[in-house]
C-alpha cells in the first residue's frame, strides 16, 4: 500500500514538553475507509497526537500526511478545509441557538470554506432541509427547536457529532466520544458511528474498550508516547504487553 492509501500517515512522530517526550518516534497508518482507535492507558500521548495531527501542536521531529499531502508545516483550518475535522472535547456548539440553527451555521461555515457560499444551495429553505437531514442521522430530529443549552449531556455530544457531519468530515477525529455517557447512550452513539463512518475515515481515541472492540477495524496501543502494538482487537487484545500494560486499569 502506498501512502496515498492512507487518510492519514505519520512519520517517525515526536513531541517533546520541555525534555519530556510525549510521543515517541510514532509512525502511524490509518487506511482509508476505517475506523482507527487509538487507545493506552492514562498519560500514553492519545491527544498529544490528536494535537499533532490537527495541527494544534507543532511537532518536534517528524512529519504528518494527510491523504499522502505533507501537512507538517500547515496551519489548523488549512487541515480543516482539506476535510479531516476534529470533533468533541473542542466544542462546536453554540448554547443559545437551537439544534436547527446550530447545524445551519455549521453549514454555512463549510459552504464559506468550500467557496460555493455563492451557490444556490445557501438559500434558507435548502439549509433547513439539509440541516434536518443531518439532524436525522443522529437522532435529534424530535428537538429541532430546543436550545442546545437545554439538551441533557448524552445529546449534546450528538449535536456535536452533527454540527461535525454538516462539516462534510473525509477524515473524522473523535476524541473520547463516550466519555461521560451512560451505558444507553453509549450505544446509541456507536451505532450512530459506525453508521456515519461508512465512505469515511474515522481515528478515534477512546477508553470504552467494549466500544473500541465493536467499533474498529484496527487498534494502535500507545504507551509512554510509543508504539506498543498495533492490529485487530483480537490481536492486540492476546499481546502479553498490552495486558500488562492494563493490568489494573480494568474499568477505564
Ligand atoms: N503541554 C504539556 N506540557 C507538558 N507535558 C505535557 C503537555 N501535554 C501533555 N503532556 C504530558 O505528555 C504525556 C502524554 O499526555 P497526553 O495528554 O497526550 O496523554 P493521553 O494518552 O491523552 O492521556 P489520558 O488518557 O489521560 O487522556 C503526559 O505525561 C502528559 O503529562
Ligand atoms: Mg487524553
Amino acid at each position: 500500500m502506498s501512502s496515498a492509501d492512507y487518510a492519514i500517515e505519520t512519520r517517525n512522530l515526536t513531541k517533546t514538553f520541555k525534555g519530556f517526550t510525549a510521543v515517541d518516534d510514532v509512525s502511524l497508518k490509518v487506511e482509508r475507509g476505517t475506523i482507527h482507535a487509538l487507545i493506552g492507558p492514562n498519560g500514553a500521548g492519545k491527544s498529544t497526537m490528536f494535537n499533532l495531527i490537527t495541527k494544534f501542536l507543532e511537532p518536534t521531529t517528524g512529519t504528518i500526511l494527510l491523504n499522502g499531502k505533507d501537512i507538517t508545516s500547515q496551519k489548523p483550518a488549512q487541515i480543516a478545509r482539506k476535510g479531516a475535522v476534529r470533533s468533541f472535547q473542542i466544542s462546536s456548539v453554540f448554547p443559545h441557538l437551537t439544534l436547527l440553527e446550530n447545524i445551519r451555521v455549521a453549514l454555512q461555515r463549510r459552504m464559506h470554506n468550500s467557496y460555493h457560499f455563492w451557490k444556490p444551495e445557501s438559500r434558507l429553505d435548502v439549509l433547513n432541509d439539509d440541516a434536518r437531514t443531518i439532524l436525522t442521522q443522529v437522532g435529534l430530529e424530535d428537538s429541532e427547536s430546543v436550545l442546545a443549552t437545554e439538551l441533557p449531556y448524552g445529546r449534546k455530544r450528538l449535536l456535536e457529532l452533527a454540527t461535525t457531519l454538516a462539516l462534510e468530515p473525509k477524515v473524522m477525529l473523535l476524541d473520547e466520544p463516550m466519555a461521560g455517557m451512560g451505558t444507553g447512550d453509549v450505544q446509541r452513539v456507536a451505532d450512530i458511528i459506525r453508521r456515519v463512518a461508512k465512505g469515511r475515515t474515522v481515528l478515534m481515541v477512546e477508553h470504552n474498550l467494549s466500544v473500541v472492540a465493536d467499533l474498529s477495524d484496527t487498534i494502535t496501543v500507545l504507551q509512554l508516547g510509543a508504539v506498543l502494538a498495533e492490529g485487530s482487537y483480537d490481536e492486540v487484545s492476546q499481546n502479553r504487553e498490552v495486558r500488562s500494560a492494563y493490568m489494573g486499569e480494568a474499568d477505564d
